[in-house]
């Protein structure tokens, strides 16, 4: 990054402004619109571009390898289902396709999406609420349209799992089952992208109810952030890709605080995987939610927690953290207590961070789910 804008300098001033401009399209929980947003990294300032009308509210939304498609869930529809857009750039957004769950999803919420960033480029789909045993695999046209589903699987009785990652060769995909306190290891079949049961780890502390799940790229750790202890967590593999618990887990709350009061939420990589940035939200909107960053050391291992700090408000049901692909200090954070996308960078020292930018995105209570960076 260093080096091109030092490149893009000397090609002209006009060049270097337009570098300093990224892209970000965000969710929304149950009014049906994606908003692009602009984030201008010299004069820090979010700047609402965009407002695409959809047919779906997407409580969660990710982006294919490419960036030409964008995939997010229809949280609030009858028949639950996954939705589908090209995206020909951040502000021309256009609905394609939905996929309606299969087997034992019927009659579920479609909670999270994510698109393998390996060909076939298969979509996997979760669901959430009640007895949310399924999962669902899905297969895309050439062009990254999602087609069909290619296979419903079961987790267990209890089980909701409410977000997925991939290990760093694909070859496995890890469930973070919230409702079955367990984190669920899946071997992926290379030709389809379906999946096979391969372990089950239950978390030793009961209702600590992993939500989210990263795989570090070299493939050696693998971190969670557990809702109902508001911790984050790491696991090492081995070559059988069976996961095991390590024991320092950090904290998403201060002393004083009650882990009740409050349902961690998010963890993610930095852009160079620097950092495991994390968050937590509160349930009372009179609180305020957490912020905090890990150090992540050579190989993945999760060293120092640089801080722990509020965030501007509880996060409602968002307080989801997205780190920038440009500059590893660099995230988003959205909330939709009162519905807002912000920007965070952690200080120089590493010992904190700020809010370095705000918008407010009215849109009557739907705004703002989780955000993706498009540049
Ligand atoms: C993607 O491919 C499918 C299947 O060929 C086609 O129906 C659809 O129109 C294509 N979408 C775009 C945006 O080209
Ligand atoms: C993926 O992880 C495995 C296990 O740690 C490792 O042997 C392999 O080299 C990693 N692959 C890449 C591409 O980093
Ligand atoms: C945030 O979203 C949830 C889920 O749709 C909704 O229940 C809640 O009312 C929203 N918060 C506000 C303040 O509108």
């Amino acid at each position: 990054m260093r080096v091109m804008k030092t490149l893009l300098a000397v090609v002209g001033f006009t060049t270097l402004v337009g570098a300093a401009k990224h892209q970000l399209i965000v969710g929304t929980f149950s009014t049906n619109f994606l908003y692009t947003v602009e984030y201008d990294d010299a004069a820090q300032t979010l700047e609402l571009v965009h407002k695409t009308p959809t047919n779906a509210a997407s409580s969660w939304i990710s982006l294919s390898h490419d960036k030409k498609n964008l995939y997010g869930t229809d949280w609030n529809s009858e028949k639950p289902s996954f939705v589908s857009y090209s995206v020909t750039d951040p502000q021309t957004i256009e609905y394609q396709a939905r996929v309606f769950g299969s087997g034992d999803c019927v009659g579920l919420k479609s909670i999270f999406i994510t698109p393998s960033l390996q060909p076939p480029y298969a979509v996997y789909g979760n669901y959430f609420y009640g007895n949310a045993k399924c999962g669902n695999v899905m297969s895309v046209h050439d062009n990254g349209t999602l087609r069909d589903v290619i296979q419903g699987y079961e987790y267990a009785d209890g089980s909701a799992v409410h977000g997925v990652s991939f290990s760093n060769d694909s070859q496995y995909l890890y469930s973070a089952d919230d409702g079955g306190n367990a984190i669920w290891v899946h071997s992926i079949n290379p030709s389809d992208g379906s999946l096979e049961y391969h372990s089950r780890l239950n978390m030793d502390e009961e209702k600590s109810d992993p939500r989210h799940v990263v795989t570090h790229p070299e493939g050696q750790y693998v971190y969670t952030v557990l809702e109902g202890t508001s911790q984050v967590a790491q696991f090492l593999t081995n070559e059988l890709h069976k996961l095991y618990p390590m024991k320092a887990a950090y904290p998403l709350i201060n002393d004083g605080d009650k882990a009740s009061d409050y349902w961690a939420d998010e963890i993610a990589l930095s852009a160079n995987n620097k950092y495991l940035w994390a968050s937590n939200r509160a349930y009372d909107a009179n609180r305020k939610g957490y912020i905090s960053a890990i150090e992540v050391q050579e190989g993945g291992y999760l060293g120092k927690q640089y801080f722990l700090i509020e965030t501007t408000n509880s996060g409602g049901f968002a307080n989801a953290v997205a780190p920038s692909p440009f500059d590893d200090a660099i995230v988003a954070l959205t909330d939709n207590s009162t519905g807002f996308i912000e920007v965070w960078k952690m200080d120089d020292d590493k010992n904190g961070a700020r809010a370095v930018a705000h918008l407010d995105i009215e849109d009557g209570g739907g705004c703002c789910a989780n955000a993706v960076w498009y540049s």
